[in-house]
């Protein structure tokens, strides 16, 4: 039934998942009580939760005020002063941690190195000492442009000791994108390597750094990690090799005392119109709010390796590869490379050789792996899993079956952690072993969320109907402006429901209260009247046995005012043709409702995608209105897809 203009949604489904009594018994949290219990109390003493969280950390000086909410500006441990990386580092180096691995790091090539937690701490005073030598001091932005190597968090661990603030660039960007964000964060020091490996071959990044370079900039100084040892140009007076840097510091660096606020990061993330947004997480608030989630989501205990596949150029990557396991005293594997390199199995190969115990990876990811095929999974020994988690995407029904069954062999529970870059830290989330979890529902919200769904107006929905997802009171880790741009922040997120974040994704909750969210809002449909959520037609889609991944968009129509579009990856061996076509159509109309049915159906080698793996719906919808793709491409993994795609019309 259509509602208002709220989103329909249509897709019901079913199976619920408990966690085993084994799992729960050795959880942090044990029961849907005790979650309960907690969650009300962070709700309604929120100084009292979240104070007793940050006492678990190192504080140089307590704070005097847990939040101070001035609309829609937070402060977090007003008062508070300390040091994220002594967090990281320090706090566990007078325990047994001291000489536990910190950082367990494969490269492309197979090349592998350990750190301890003692090791890596003498590397980040070092490397911070390099960082003061080349007159980099606290508040000054520096670039990271480096792959996904111990170096990554070596630096931006040095930069949070001084008070640097680091902005990482992930590795595939371009030149052009390295000068967009230096020039939006006036940042004076670029950190990079000569190159990396991606697929075999090397991705020139000191080259691209130089071209990013040209002409007027703020950049000083450009620090080179020698990774792939291939020939680069060093700017005389400008670049400097890691190595030799090395030679000239100690490893005495006392971690200075920061303001809880004190800038800690900022990560741009594309925003709809094109120009990149400078998202600011700053110090306090960001480390309580990936303590605890690492605590309690992942449930990561000290004998554990964690293996969180993201690139460290993604909020992922300094989330929950960097911080959040460090600041846990965990073991975090790094994975420098693609995960079919040299062959499909690479990632369960990495999890037979060293154990992982908790994998954490991406939706798209996923759907890769099935479409790959099943046996390249059955050749190895992932029994180490206990635990799986997903992020980045809705997860269709049948992806998270699949994970289930063939990589969690059943009896791993499966984290959907819902949470954006603005959020620092995971929002909506099951709690492994206390709460049910329903295949493609990110389930619940987490301590201190106060998550709800609303409608154009701003009222609150009822159980399944569509809306808006908004966040009514500030968390910890939540973005404090967007970098250089106040306005740009209210207006982006605080201003179309005064005092409540506006999260951009639609939504809706069902019966149990368990959130479902039906991708952004922006890629909504709306068919004769009905406001369809891309994601759940897209999952019936992929439901079909022969369907890898699909994604859906709306055609402007003159009867409709939008028709149907699916473009569908089959999986590997399976032949398009129409009657595919055909059934797929039914499929969708047996699933869902004749209403959702798509009106054409192309079949794509590929989708084109972001390169954290999101698929880019707005040039689909330029492509299926069969106008020029016009929008920002910056983000798109593979530029050949859009020839691809073209050739697919009918
Ligand atoms: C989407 C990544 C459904 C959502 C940490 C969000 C999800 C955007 C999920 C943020 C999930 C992320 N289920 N959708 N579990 N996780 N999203 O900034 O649309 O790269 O707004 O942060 O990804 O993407 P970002």
């Amino acid at each position: 039934m259509k509602i208002d203009n709220n989103i329909e949604s249509h897709l019901i489904e079913k199976r619920v998942f408990k966690p085993s009594k084994d799992f729960a018994k050795r959880a942090q949290i044990k029961s849907l009580d005790q979650y309960r219990r907690m969650y009300r109390e962070s709700i309604s003493r929120p100084d009292k939760f979240w104070g007793r969280e940050a006492k678990e950390l190192t504080w140089q000086k307590q704070w005097k005020k847990v939040v101070e909410w001035k609309v829609p500006f937070a402060k977090w441990f007003v008062g508070g002063k300390l040091n994220l990386s002594e967090n990281c580092l320090d706090r566990h180096l007078a325990s047994p941690r001291r000489n536990k691995a910190a950082i367990l790091w494969e490269g492309e090539p197979g090349d592998r190195r350990t750190l301890t937690y003692q090791q890596l701490h003498h590397e980040v005073c070092r490397f911070a000492n390099v960082l003061k030598r080349n007159k980099i001091d606290k508040g000054d932005r520096v670039i990271i442009y480096l792959p996904t190597i111990p170096e990554a968090a070596i630096a931006m661990l040095a930069c949070a000791r001084i008070g640097a603030v680091h902005s990482v660039v992930f590795g595939g960007f371009s030149a052009d994108a390295i000068r967009d964000r230096i020039a939006d964060s006036g940042a004076i020091a670029v950190i990079t390597a000569d190159g990396s490996y991606r697929r075999g071959a090397i991705v020139p990044l000191k080259k691209n750094v130089d071209d990013g370079l040209h002409g007027k900039t703020s950049i000083k100084r450009v620090i080179v990690f020698r990774r792939a040892g291939n020939d680069i140009h060093m700017e005389e007076g400008r670049d400097v090799w890691w190595h030799r840097e090395l030679e000239y510091v100690d490893a005495n660096c006392p971690p200075a005392a920061l303001d809880s606020e004190h800038p800690l990061y900022i990560l741009y993330t594309s925003g709809s119109t094109g120009k990149p947004k400078g998202i600011l997480h700053t110090t306090g608030g960001y480390l309580v709010g990936i303590y605890s989630t690492m605590k309690y989501v992942f449930d990561v205990r000290d004998e554990d390796i964690f293996w969180c596949t993201a690139d460290v150029g993604w909020v992922t990557g300094h989330s929950y590869v960097v911080y959040g396991p460090l600041a846990n005293g965990a073991t975090t594997l790094m994975y420098e490379g693609a995960p079919n390199w040299p062959e499909p199995d690479r990632f369960w190969r990495i999890i037979e050789d060293y154990r992982v115990n908790i994998l954490y990876t991406a939706p798209t990811a996923i759907r890769a792996f099935i479409r790959w095929g099943d046996e390249w999974v059955a050749k190895h020994d992932l029994s180490s899993l206990r635990l799986l988690g997903t992020v980045g995407e809705p997860i269709n029904p049948e992806a998270w079956i699949w994970y289930h069954k063939k990589i969690g062999g059943g009896r791993c529970p499966i984290v959907d952690t819902w949470w954006q870059t603005e959020t620092g830290a995971i929002l909506i989330t099951p709690l492994p072993g206390a709460i049910p979890t329903k295949p493609g529902s990110a389930t619940l919200p987490f301590f201190g969320v106060d998550a709800t769904i609303v409608d154009e107006k701003g009222h609150e929905v009822g159980a399944n109907v569509g809306g808006k997802l908004i966040i009514r009171r500030p968390w910890p880790s939540m973005l404090r402006t967007i970098y250089g741009d106040k306005e740009r922040y209210k207006k982006q997120y605080w201003s179309e429901f005064k005092g409540n974040y506006l999260t951009g994704d639609g939504a809706r909750r069902d019966e149990d209260g368990y959130f479902w969210i039906v991708g952004r809002i922006d890629d909504v449909l709306n068919v004769a009247g009905h406001r369809l959520g891309t994601s759940e037609i897209e999952s019936a889609l992929v439901s079909h046995a022969r369907v890898a991944e699909a994604a859906v968009v709306g055609r402007p129509d003159d009867l409709k005012g939008q028709s149907v579009v699916a473009f569908v990856t089959l999986k590997s061996g399976v032949e398009p043709s129409f009657t595919l076509k055909r059934e797929l159509r039914d499929h969708v109309g047996a699933h869902i409702g004749a209403i959702a049915k798509p009106d054409e159906v192309r079949f794509a080698e590929v989708l084109p995608k972001t390169r954290s793996g999101k698929i880019m719906r707005r040039l689909l919808k330029e492509i299926a209105s069969g106008a020029r793709v016009t929008g920002d491409t910056t983000t798109l993994e593979d530029f050949s897809v859009l020839t691809k795609l073209r050739d697919s019309e009918e």
